[in-house]
């Protein structure tokens, strides 16, 4: 009998009411639309207000991934949430949404691993599913980041931006869904993305500090390696890749990768200009749309990957 593989069943995301434009945070710190837009690609944000907190969005990406899959919550056997974000460090935004979508089995966990998060959980939503322990999985990304920026620093507020995805992964007896996962991590290069601080250390900011150079450049070196990676395992060569879906972090490293793999910019789906860095929420946030807007179809295989603090990085190879 062919083995239970992961297969993506359900996908949902939110965004927050509020928009900001990059004209918009010229009022606040010296910067302009071209400055942002030439090096990032990103037009706009979403930012929330103080009902949207990370459990709030995620439940909402949550819901509308059991409806498109037309699963009841009280079916879901583990939910698995990737955010730097949380609204508190526990009880878990995980076991919170838990208690939001009124699920009293099973068990609930977040996972940290800032922007490459969702890939980290949905890697360990898969472990669990091939290892027989659980059946299904919501898997979620959502981040408040807005939370994590000096307003001042204009070298990382303008990259960021808030929301929330989500993936219903489910056993199937069946060929496709997720067909492998690649993670990686590199902790001696943390201090080139990091958040200065957590609650009660002295003189600490709370806030993000980044080197943009150097995670650029680690961004492109890593992310082709992990790729190359995720096709060899699979005996598989680039021609395969029907769609890239990746972290949306800048759009000059999003194109880099695209290239790599050949693809015309139609096969690399792109949300940076719009949801600027969602963090872990980008990538469920860019399957929601790419997959309710019709472009990603069955049977195609899909190719994400993302890096983020840490460092950390990776990478997923599935069917739809
Ligand atoms: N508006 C206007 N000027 C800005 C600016 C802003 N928002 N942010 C920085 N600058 C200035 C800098 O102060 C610097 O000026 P100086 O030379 O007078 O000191 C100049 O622009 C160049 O700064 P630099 O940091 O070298 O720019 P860059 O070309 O590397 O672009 C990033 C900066 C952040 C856009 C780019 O490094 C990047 O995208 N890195 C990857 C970041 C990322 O993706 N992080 C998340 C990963 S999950």
């Amino acid at each position: 009998m062919m083995p239970q593989r992961s297969h993506l069943v359900g996908f949902g995301s939110y965004l927050p009411k509020k928009i900001v434009t990059n004209d918009d945070l010229a009022h606040y710190v010296d910067t302009s639309h071209e400055w942002i837009y030439e090096r990032t690609g990103i037009v706009q944000r979403h930012i929330s207000d103080e009902q949207e907190t990370a459990v709030y969005m995620g439940t909402q990406a949550a819901l509308k991934a059991l409806e498109f899959a037309g699963e009841k919550a009280e079916e879901v056997d583990a939910i698995f949430v990737a955010t730097s974000t949380p609204d508190q460090i526990f009880p878990s935004t995980a076991a919170r949404i838990q208690a939001e979508l009124s699920i009293k089995h099973g068990f609930a966990m977040d996972i940290t691993a800032a922007c490459s998060g969702f890939v980290y959980a949905l890697a360990t939503a898969n472990a669990f599913i091939l290892s027989g322990q659980i059946k299904n999985a919501l898997v979620i990304g959502t981040e408040v980041y807005s939370r994590l920026l000096d307003w001042s620093d204009r070298r990382t507020c303008v990259l960021f931006g808030d929301g929330a995805g989500a993936v219903l992964v489910k056993a199937k007896n069946k060929e496709g869904g997720i067909l492998s996962s690649h993670l990686h991590s590199d902790g001696s290069i943390g201090d080139i993305l990091y958040v200065d601080g957590a609650l009660g250390i002295k003189d600490a900011s709370g806030y993000i500090r980044m080197n943009g150079r150097e995670v650029f450049r680690h961004a492109v070196m890593r992310l082709s390696e992990v790729v190359d990676e995720a096709l060899k395992s699979n005996g598989m060569t680039k021609e395969s890749v029907n769609w890239l879906v990746p972290h949306q972090a800048n759009l000059r490293i999003i194109k880099a990768m695209g290239k790599k793999l050949g693809l015309m910019d139609s096969q690399v789906i792109v949300t940076v200009d719009r949801h600027a860095n969602t963090s872990a929420a980008s990538i469920p946030l860019a399957l929601d749309e790419a997959i309710r807007g019709g472009r990603i179809k069955k049977d195609d295989t899909i190719l994400l990957e993302a890096l983020g603090g840490g460092l950390t990085w990776g990478a997923i190879l599935a069917i739809y």
